[in-house]
């Protein structure tokens, strides 16, 4: 039996696959996040606050170990810090040029005066943030200048928020409608614009450091625990009040089996040396946002990129006789090919023989265009019966009508009702009615009207959206049907093509946008749909039997992030020439002459 570990591990790619190839396995251990994070803090947006949380984060970064200094990726923390303090720098002079052009706005000026009167007064019942109640009581000459943006922006928020038109008229001087024109102007000039997108930058990564010192302070505390058992109890513990919303698992839970022991959450605190020796085959596809600061090492554009180091560390840790890494196309040019190049060396340095290849799963029997980046690597002293190679093209024999629900089936079920005469005893008897009859009742010539006749049994129509009516939420509105026809939207400029034979890539945003030229619909009976979670799903080689326990949106969502079944079960095979053993995951040959380098 072929013993699998899997990281984010989303709905189960490859244990779909080993399923459909009928190959026997066991799952050791999955691990996803659902896209939990648990660290990032909301930040209100403005200069006090960003200062509140990097004197919160200089007091955590002092109580750091030496030890505890570096994480996985070895970027350093310190570097990361001084960073934010040099974009912060930054971000006051911003804010200190767009505030001179306030100044200058007498208008504008005049609304933040009023709003500083107006949270002065007690009588007015408002809530204060804590950036605002710093400035209780205080005239605008008080005020430093590099909190005049974000008043101006609180200002706004509360007239917007005020009902009375009246109050409204005597305080700003004009109607809230003149007052928006004016502070839509000056907000969308660049500088502001700047500002505001610096500010989102600095933030971000503000939430980026927080959740690397939560890792590392984390993992300090899991290197003191010996057991692995009480490892996990500790994570568990952290993600417990989220449990119910990781929808990952739950899906993961309904498709396959596995012993919760052996699910974990966060890949970064997941120790590898439990299962040490004991897996056939890793797989993992670190999700793809993440490569963007890899190459840059010391970028600090995403944590997300550490998790390719956790993937690597785990084969470290885990020494698994063969890996699969999956990740987008776009990986391999990101950065001018930095990323690819620092993660080639990454690879080498695991003592594996591996290869890499993009596959478009057009080519391997699913009409959909979808290229993606593969990694298959061999454990070094390991003997191979060949050399392994990519799996060849096979000619696309489907188009994505193929994968459609068949919407006219549903006609032919009948209804509640329908089904109550038919099995109703007395009609039986009566023989006004047959199931699954050998020899045929006599037709009536409306037999499609009848629920008189004979009908035949067909198991519970468990896939509901077989009826035309289920299909009925997916058909598009006639203004979105508009908007998707028309050629080119704001952001996307491409032709309305609908009804593809081949699919353009199924996207995790599916659920929330309709873009021309980049979401795929179909027609059905002449009106337009976008595809059902199914039909994604069967679109990603998935078969009916993988069973729907979550929203459209997450499955949408979980679809869309998915590897595609029928290009890892090509893959499968190919690894299966190089490597027969690995299906019974035992008995494999080792080389005499290499000695396998335990790197832990
Ligand atoms: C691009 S998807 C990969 C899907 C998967 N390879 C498959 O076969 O379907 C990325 C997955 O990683 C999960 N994820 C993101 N960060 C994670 C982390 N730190 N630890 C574990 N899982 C994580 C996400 O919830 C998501 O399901």
């Amino acid at each position: 039996m072929l013993k699998l570990g899997t990281i984010f591990s989303g709905i189960g790619a490859i244990e779909h696959s080993l399923e459909r190839l009928g190959i026997e396995y066991k799952v050791s251990f999955a691990c996803d996040n659902g896209g939990i994070d648990i660290f990032s803090k909301t930040i209100e947006r403005n200069l006090i606050s960003v200062d509140k949380e990097i004197e919160e984060l200089e007091i955590r970064l002092s109580s750091l170990t030496n030890e505890s200094y570096k994480d996985a990726n070895e970027l350093d923390i310190q570097e990361h810090f001084e960073h934010i303090q040099k974009r912060r720098e930054e971000l006051e002079t911003e804010s200190i040029i767009v505030a001179e052009r306030i100044l200058k706005e007498r208008f504008l000026l005049s609304t933040i005066d009023n709003f500083l009167e107006m949270i002065t007064n007690s009588r007015v019942k408002m809530k204060y943030s804590s950036f605002l109640g710093s400035f209780q009581g205080m005239q605008i000459n008080d005020i430093s200048k590099s909190h005049l943006y974000y008043l101006l922006r609180d200002s706004r928020d509360f007239y917007k928020g005020l009902k009375d038109e009246e109050l409204i008229h005597s305080l700003l001087g004009v109607s809230l409608k003149e007052y928006e024109v004016h502070y839509k102007a000056f907000v969308e000039t660049s500088a502001v614009r700047k500002l505001n997108s610096h500010l989102t930058e600095v933030i971000d990564t503000i939430n980026m450091l927080i959740e690397r010192l939560s890792t590392v302070e984390i993992l300090d505390d899991l290197s003191k625990l010996k057991d692995f058992r009480k490892k996990k109890k500790y994570i568990d513990n952290l993600y417990k009040p989220k449990k119910k919303s990781n929808f990952v698992l739950q899906s993961y839970l309904a498709n396959y089996e596995i012993n919760e022991e052996h699910f974990h959450w966060n890949a970064s605190f997941l120790d590898g040396k439990q299962y040490k020796d004991q897996i056939d085959l890793f797989v993992g596809g670190s999700p793809c946002q993440s490569f963007s600061m890899v190459g840059k090492r010391r970028g600090l554009q995403d944590t997300r990129g550490t998790l390719f180091y956790e993937y690597a560390r785990l084969i470290k840790e885990i020494q698994p006789k063969v890996f699969i890494y999956e990740n987008v196309k776009g990986l391999i040019n990101h950065d001018g090919g930095n990323t690819w190049a620092t993660m080639q060396q990454v690879f080498d340095d695991l003592n594996y023989d591996w290869k890499f290849q993009v596959l478009n799963s057009k080519n391997y029997g699913i009409p959909q265009n979808r290229e993606r980046l593969f990694v298959v690597g061999f454990r070094k002293d390991i003997e191979l019966k060949e050399e392994f190679s990519f799996p060849t093209p096979i000619p696309l024999e489907k188009k994505m009508q193929d994968f459609l629900l068949d919407s006219v089936s549903g006609k032919y079920y009948l209804n509640k009702k329908g089904v109550e005469f038919v099995t109703k005893e007395k009609n039986i008897m009566k023989r006004f009615t047959q199931i699954d009859g050998d020899i045929q009742l006599c037709q009536k010539a409306n037999q499609q009207f009848n629920w008189h006749g004979d009908f035949v049994f067909v198991e519970e129509n468990k896939d509901k959206e077989k009826m035309m009516e289920d299909l009925e939420k997916y058909f598009l509105s006639e203004k979105v049907e508009k908007y998707v026809m028309s050629s080119g939207t704001k952001n996307f400029y491409s032709k309305p093509k609908i009804d593809l034979e081949i699919a353009r890539p199924l996207l995790t945003t599916m659920h929330k946008m309709h873009r021309a030229g980049v979401d795929n619909y179909v027609t059905t009976e002449g009106r337009i749909r976008k595809l059902t979670p199914r039909e994604c799903l069967r679109l990603m080689g998935f078969c009916d039997s993988f069973k729907i326990v979550v929203s459209d949106t997450q499955m949408y969502q979980q679809a869309g992030n998915s590897i595609v079944v029928d290009v890892l079960m090509e893959i499968m095979r190919s690894i299966i020439k190089s490597l027969p053993e690995i299906t019974e995951g035992k008995n494999y040959k080792y080389r005499d002459n290499i000695e396998q380098l335990s790197l832990l």
